[in-house]
């Protein structure tokens, strides 16, 4: 059988404990399945710089260009605050996003029925909430040119960021969000802010053109941003995929992750282009929360969000469908139990550490894969 070649980023904060989890579940697929990961290992964000003196070096760059999939913890830290912005922790991220050409950004964001009462909504709004939001990943404000602070010399400085789509970028975008509908709800909501923004007129009139030609039996909505923003805290179940550009898609997909219950149990695929020849897609995984400074090292990290990542990795870049549901249920079946660590603890519940939680889970998806 072919390798299966992971590069293991584990980045910053508490990103190292809970891929640390990932790591014991690769190594009982290899040990009793036979599943050929063969892991290599980086270093970006702060872990970078420290080493470096960049967020990402070029050695860890082309370790990730030729990986198969891309594991990826979290990056940054109050440590590494008054660092230069170029080569800031975030930096690592972003140049992997863009020299990887991961334009597609998929963010579940499910509500496990165990939690729907540590979400900040109420249960019945949330409970049994499964939502997928395709945030476009390269483009838009974080990458468009000019990004510039000048100073006019009148004691004022003037600060540039520029928001800019092109034709293709929509199209692309699109696409895989009208895909992914037809295999599940079959509904896309598309949001923008065309009533001020040119890019939001663009972005609208390229998704309906999209959906015209190619994805007319998908059910296609279109949403402003901020409107969009409160129907999410307000009646978040009457979506199934939302579609939308880079920075709105940051913001949108926080308050998506909130309603689930924690930060701490959302996981993110982020794939690029298939390959003409291969098919195969460039794929970067990672949690959605970040970097969590302030409970790093202490042991009490969720590792669910980088287990579930783990999953989406099994489905998209090797097409394990079979192991990546098991791996899920696993999860599902450990909160079922009442296990749980501090973010999500409830009453009656038991709290236990990353490691006890990754263990659980792991035990349970060996019992799922017996
Ligand atoms: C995210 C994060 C990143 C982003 C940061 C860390 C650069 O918030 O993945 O949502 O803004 O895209
Ligand atoms: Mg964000």
């Amino acid at each position: 059988m072919t390798a299966r070649n992971l590069l293991l980023l584990p980045g910053d904060g508490i990103g190292p404990e809970a891929m640390a989890e990932v790591r014991k579940i690769i190594a009982y697929m290899n040990d009793e399945h036979g599943s050929g990961f063969v892991t290599d290992e980086g270093l970006v964000g702060g872990s970078a710089y420290d080493a470096h003196g960049v967020a990402i070096s070029e050695g860890d760059m082309a370790k990730a260009l030729a990986a198969d999939a891309v594991l990826f913890g979290a990056v940054g830290g109050p440590k590494w605050d008054d660092v230069p912005y170029d080569v800031r922790p975030e930096a690592g991220l972003l140049r992997l996003r863009k020299d990887l050409e991961l334009f597609a950004n998929l963010r579940p964001a499910i509500c496990y029925p165990a939690l729907a009462n540590a979400s900040s909504l109420k249960p019945e709004l949330v409970e049994g909430l499964d939502i997928l939001i395709v945030r476009e990943l390269t483009g838009g404000v974080y990458f468009g040119e000019p990004k510039t602070i000048t100073d006019l010399g009148n004691g004022q400085k003037r600060a540039i960021d520029t928001q800019v789509y092109d034709t293709y970028e929509i199209e692309r975008i699109s696409a895989v969000a009208f895909e992914l509908a037809r295999t599940r709800g079959n509904r896309v909501c598309s949001m923008e802010k065309r009533n001020v923004m040119k890019s939001g007129v663009l972005w609208n009139q390229v998704v309906t053109a999209t959906h015209k030609e190619k994805f007319a039996d998908v059910q296609l909505d279109h949403m402003l941003a901020d409107a969009g923003g409160m129907q999410l805290v307000r009646a978040p179940k009457q979506f199934d995929v939302i579609v939308t550009d880079n920075l709105f898609g940051d913001m949108l997909s926080d308050v998506a992750a909130m309603l689930t219950g924690s930060l701490g149990m959302l996981p993110s695929a982020s794939l690029g282009a298939p390959d003409a020849k291969t098919g195969k897609r460039k794929a970067l995984y990672e949690p959605v929360h970040g970097s969590a400074p302030d409970i790093a090292g202490r042991g009490i990290a969720n590792p669910i969000a980088m287990i579930a990542s783990f999953a989406m990795c099994l489905r998209y870049s090797f097409n394990m469908v079979t192991e990546a549901d098991r791996l899920e249920t696993a999860i599902a079946n450990v909160l079922d139990k009442g296990i749980r660590t501090g973010d999500i603890m409830a009453e009656g519940a038991r709290q236990v550490g990353t490691v006890e939680m990754g263990d659980a889970i792991l035990e349970e998806f060996k019992a799922l894969s017996a």
